[in-house]
């Protein structure tokens, strides 16, 4: 089916009018503070299948759900740890994801055949009023095609689900810019599978226990232990040359001139454009600004046709993680240490 896409205004009226369209088992572009979701009611089958084919997503990759209340919770999950309870007291509404053993209701196409689910209450009002709007969770991975950049705006979601869905919600651009913190615990330990905004300094204001899964900077291989499949997929990955090179920006700039060719660009600090004469874009100064620039600029290279493009590395604590993980994605690991 071949639809005529529309992009609604986040008015109470569309607010309910999207809601109708989830209940009726039909899928929505959402925003949420990260970035933008492609949802669909998480209990109905029919409807979440529709999401992976939109997406072209691998089946076994599970979709995570939104709710709009922590007791919420217990609908969806069971055996939650009280240190789970402690998270969601400190990060909810926020940008936070919890693996959890999943209730029956969660149909296993949307766990990707998993026995958990992992459980979001995002804070974007929006996405808020949508979710109890429909009265049930709503499934929602990133709204991208498999495999590219994280869509932003409502624009991005539009370039890549034109045609294939019924409704996109404008909710203006997404403030944090990069998908949520996703965590699985083990005993009394929290384990990042996924980092992102909320990061393991902040985490550790809970608890002490907490590790970063080695999957986060580093190639999984097939004899190691995947626990998030999201880890094997290749993402975020612009049809440019994507290299990370980490040094100083001069370093950086006698680099990029040295291996200067066509259609090469940097991607630099704002704060650095007056020490480069080759093609660039830029992503901000701090951690935070590369968060909510980064996939936006990832599509920008797409539209203007680099080939190669070298970008010089954020900083790897707080937020920057996250920013370097999603890099580190779309250079399929290529960095370059000058
Ligand atoms: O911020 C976000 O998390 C956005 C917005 C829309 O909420 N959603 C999002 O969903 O990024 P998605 O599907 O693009 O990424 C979810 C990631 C995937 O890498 C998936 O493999 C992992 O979370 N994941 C989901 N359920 C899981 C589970 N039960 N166990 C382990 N990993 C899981
Ligand atoms: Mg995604």
């Amino acid at each position: 089916m071949i639809y005529d896409t529309q992009i609604l205004s986040d008015n109470d009226d569309n607010i309910i009018k999207a809601a109708k369209t989830l209940n009726d088992g039909e899928i929505v572009g959402i925003p949420t503070e990260t970035v933008y979701g492609l949802a669909a009611d998480a209990t109905n089958e029919e409807a979440v299948k529709k999401i992976f084919i939109a997406k072209g997503r691998p089946q076994d990759n599970p979709l995570i759900i939104h709710i709009a209340d922590i007791s919420d919770i217990e609908k969806y999950a069971y055996d939650i740890p009280p240190l789970a309870y402690k998270m969601a007291e400190e990060f909810w509404p926020g940008p936070l994801t919890m693996v959890l053993p999943k209730k029956d209701i969660i149909p296993l196409t949307t766990s990707g055949g998993l026995d958990t689910v992992g459980i979001r209450f995002p804070s974007h009002k929006t996405a808020q009023k949508i979710i109890k709007a429909c009265g049930v969770a709503l499934a929602a991975p990133s709204a991208n095609l498999s495999g590219k950049p994280s869509p932003t705006s409502a624009m991005h979601v539009f370039d890549d689900m034109k045609g294939k869905i019924p409704a996109i919600v404008d909710g203006g651009r997404c403030s944090v810019g990069v998908e949520s913190t996703v965590v699985s615990f083990e005993n009394d330990t929290v384990r990042i599978l996924r980092p992102g905004y909320i990061s393991e300094e902040d985490i550790k204001k809970i608890t002490e226990n907490v590790i970063t899964d080695k999957g986060v900077l580093n190639k999984i291989t097939d004899s190691e232990i995947i626990r998030s499949p999201g880890m094997k997929y290749k993402h975020y990955s612009p049809k440019a040359n994507v290299i990370i090179l980490e040094g100083s920006i001069e370093k950086f700039c006698d680099y990029v001139n040295e291996h200067y060719a066509e259609k090469t660009y940097g991607m630099i600090f704002d704060k650095d454009k007056e020490k480069c004469s080759f093609p660039y874009l830029t992503y901000g100064n701090t951690s935070e600004e590369h968060a909510s620039l980064i996939f936006d600029r990832l599509r920008e290279f797409d539209k203007i046709g680099a080939q190669t493009v070298y970008v010089h590395s954020p900083e790897k604590n707080g937020v920057g993680l996250a920013v370097y993980n999603r890099l580190l994605r779309a250079a399929g690991f290529e960095v370059i240490i000058l």
